[in-house]
């Protein structure tokens, strides 16, 4: 994989999918902007990757909307142009359709959906120059209803992958390509305290209700990630790319309750 010269913003990138991604990129010769909140931990992450000259660092909330202008803003003036927007940032907060607040609702509307439409329309300047792609990191939760406690997450990511449709249709002409990616469940952090927080049930459920009967690591998310990022995926756009290990195949998870 040849990513030489290709510059790339991928937002959450200090742990899980996004750190992951960010490694592959980096190791097929890209310059990449990785993110989180906090832009210490940016610079451990970039220190923990081992690519200092092809790496910097931007920091931002991306649930809010002029952080998200400020960052995209930093990333495409330290890299002098951008390629590849990756809008993975997100949170799993498990909820039930009953207890969700509009606090919660918001939290994860915002940072989970909202986000990608912001960071799309502050990246289009840069964008239009390289005739470059946005990648938005939907969910299979996105695909097929999923468990309930899914509830607000699964909406959210649903709106990711009709914001990628859309978007696409909207960019053609200035030859930018969108595309969402649809993970399962992946071996990460998040997943890691989901499992926690429902005393192991994740990990017993992705066995049973996986054609693979196993949970995905994070570089066989990571390898389509940095795909995406090339010239041979040109002619992608439009997609939800689908990557769960056979979850979603027969159009429903059912609950796990
Ligand atoms: P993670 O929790 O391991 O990493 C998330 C990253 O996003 C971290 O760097 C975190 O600091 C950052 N982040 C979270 N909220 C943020 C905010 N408001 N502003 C800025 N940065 C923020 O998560 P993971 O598992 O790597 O997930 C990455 C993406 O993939 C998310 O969008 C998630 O919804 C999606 N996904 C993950 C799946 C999985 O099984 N792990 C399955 C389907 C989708």
């Amino acid at each position: 994989m040849n990513l030489a010269d290709k510059k790339v913003l991928i937002t959450g990138s200090t742990m899980g999918i996004g750190h992951a991604s960010a490694r592959a990129m980096l190791a097929a010769g890209a310059r990449v902007a990785l993110h989180g909140r906090n832009i210490e931990r940016v610079r451990e992450a970039i220190a923990e990757l081992g690519f200092p000259g092809q790496s910097v660092a931007v920091g931002g909330d991306v649930g809010d909307p002029e952080q998200c202008r400020q960052l995209v803003e930093d990333a495409v003036a330290q890299l002098g142009g951008l390629d590849f927007l990756v809008c993975n940032a997100g949170i799993g907060d498990l909820s039930y359709p009953e207890a969700v607040t509009e606090e919660h609702w918001d939290k994860v509307m915002n940072v989970n959906c909202r986000s990608g439409y912001l960071l799309t329309k502050h990246a289009l300047p840069a964008l239009r120059q390289s005739r470059g792609a946005v990648l938005l990191v939907a969910s299979a939760a996105g695909i097929c209803a999923g468990p309930t406690d899914n509830f607000a997450y699964a909406i959210a990511k649903a709106g990711m992958i009709s914001l990628a449709q859309t978007l696409s249709v909207e960019l053609a002409p200035s030859g930018i390509r969108v595309n969402a990616l649809c993970p399962g469940f992946i071996n990460t952090p998040l997943i890691e305290a989901e499992n926690r927080a429902t005393n192991g049930q994740i990990h017993r459920f992705v066995e049973q209700a996986t054609l693979l009967h196993r949970i995905g690591t994070e570089d066989e998310c990571a390898s389509t990630v940095a795909y995406l990022a090339t010239d041979e995926a040109a002619y992608f756009t439009g997609v939800a790319i689908i990557n769960d290990g056979g979850l979603t195949v027969q159009r429903s998870w059912g609950g796990r309750n």
